[in-house]
């Protein structure tokens, strides 16, 4: 048996008929930037993630970028945000010339620590990007204390969490931003890039609106600089089509990650792995991160070899890249992150997974851990 971390192609095969069908109209239509499919899905993410407003954008990278840049975020400028996450998150901070700020995160959750926040406040900070990571939605209200204590904008990095929730409240609704990405093996996810912020603030919504084609309004005339941050057509078709299922596929995620609790307990593999914890409402398992506590390598190595696909997420925390050194951060700064990228494990949890392959997931687990 082979059980690969993701299968896009077995729901493309349930879906086939009406994506093609999907992507025809815009092939006759030919309009190909912007226009009504992108129109039609704003209003529908916006719904999803209970907001006013949605904007589409070119991926979950430049969600990020024309956020801070809608929140006049630049030189001098510091954001708060976790050491263990996509590049992106630090990137796009970076990018703008402003001065990422790490804080250690939550060992069971692996999301930012809100208790570690506070202490890191400058008269610089302008944002704090708490990132639902896997899945999960950072533990908010006490991030949001600090934040309206100083002033400060929470922007939520939701890339990883369409449709998750937090006391009620959905990923991208409790910030005044929210960034969305439709990559590939997002739980909502593309025919290629594209991504989505959330407001329910008008005048950020304008904002983005502009930025989004180079700062342009009306045609030609430029009161900012923006970027090129449009979503395409086909990409807004396609996510359409794949919104319908989304809520069948979560809860074909959260049961698979059910099962994988039962099944680890069955096979009294407990004591040799932590599995992922649902601490603040409703996980959507975009991964099913589990810890191991010694030889997670070795066992990533086994797993290939049994014809089990498994990712780890992320090997080398963001303090520790090259790129920024200049920070200053050194090994030992953030001790959760840092055991997090040396012990984390993603396991598959797409919908299709049937109880037979997490079965033998499970089973080539035990095999390593009873060699
Ligand atoms: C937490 C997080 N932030 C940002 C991004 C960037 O999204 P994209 O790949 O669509 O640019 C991703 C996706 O990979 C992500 O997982």
């Amino acid at each position: 048996m082979k059980v690969p971390l993701l299968d896009l192609k077995a729901q493309y095969r349930c879906i086939k008929d009406e994506l093609l069908e999907a992507t025809r109209r815009v092939y006759e239509a030919q309009r190909f930037i912007l226009g009504p499919e992108v129109e039609q899905l704003e209003e529908q993410i916006a719904g999803y993630c209970q907001t006013s407003h949605a904007v589409g954008v070119s991926s979950g990278s430049d969600a990020l970028l024309i956020s801070l840049m809608a929140a006049g975020i630049g030189p001098g400028d510091e954001v708060i945000t976790s050491p263990y996450t996509f590049f992106a998150t630090a990137g796009a901070i970076a990018r703008l010339g402003a001065k990422p700020v790490f804080v250690d995160i939550e060992e069971d959750t692996y999301n930012i620590d809100p208790e570690g926040i506070d202490q890191k406040v400058t008269k610089r900070t302008k944002a704090i990007i708490p990132v639902h990571l896997f899945g999960q939605c950072c533990n908010m209200d006490p991030i949001f204390e600090v934040a309206h204590g100083h002033n400060i904008l929470v922007i939520e990095d939701a890339a990883q969490a369409i449709g998750a929730e937090y006391k009620g409240r959905r990923a991208g609704s409790m910030g005044e931003m929210g960034c969305f990405s439709f990559f590939p093996s997002k739980n909502l996810g593309a025919f290629g890039d594209g991504g989505m912020v959330t407001t329910s603030s008008h005048t950020l919504y304008e904002k983005l609106k502009i930025l989004r084609v180079h700062g342009s309004q009306p045609k030609y005339y430029h009161q900012l600089i923006g970027g090129n941050f449009r979503l395409d057509a086909l990409q807004a078709a396609v996510i359409l089509v794949k919104l319908r299922y989304l809520d069948g596929w979560t809860s074909a995620r959260r049961e698979n990650a059910q099962r994988y609790h039962e099944l680890f307990r069955q096979r009294g593999l407990e004591g040799k792995i932590v599995l992922p914890v649902a601490k603040y409402g409703r996980h959507i398992y975009n991964q099913f991160v589990i810890t191991v506590e010694s030889r997670r390598d070795e066992l990533r190595r086994f797993l290939t070899e049994g014809g089990v696909g498994s990712e780890v997420y992320y090997p080398i925390p963001l303090h520790l890249q090259p790129c920024f050194g200049y920070l200053g951060a050194e090994k030992g700064h953030f001790p959760r992150a840092e055991q997090a990228a040396d012990r984390t494990l993603a396991l598959p949890i797409y919908p299709e997974l049937t109880g037979e392959q997490q079965g033998f997931v499970v089973d080539t687990i035990r095999a390593f851990f009873h060699n």
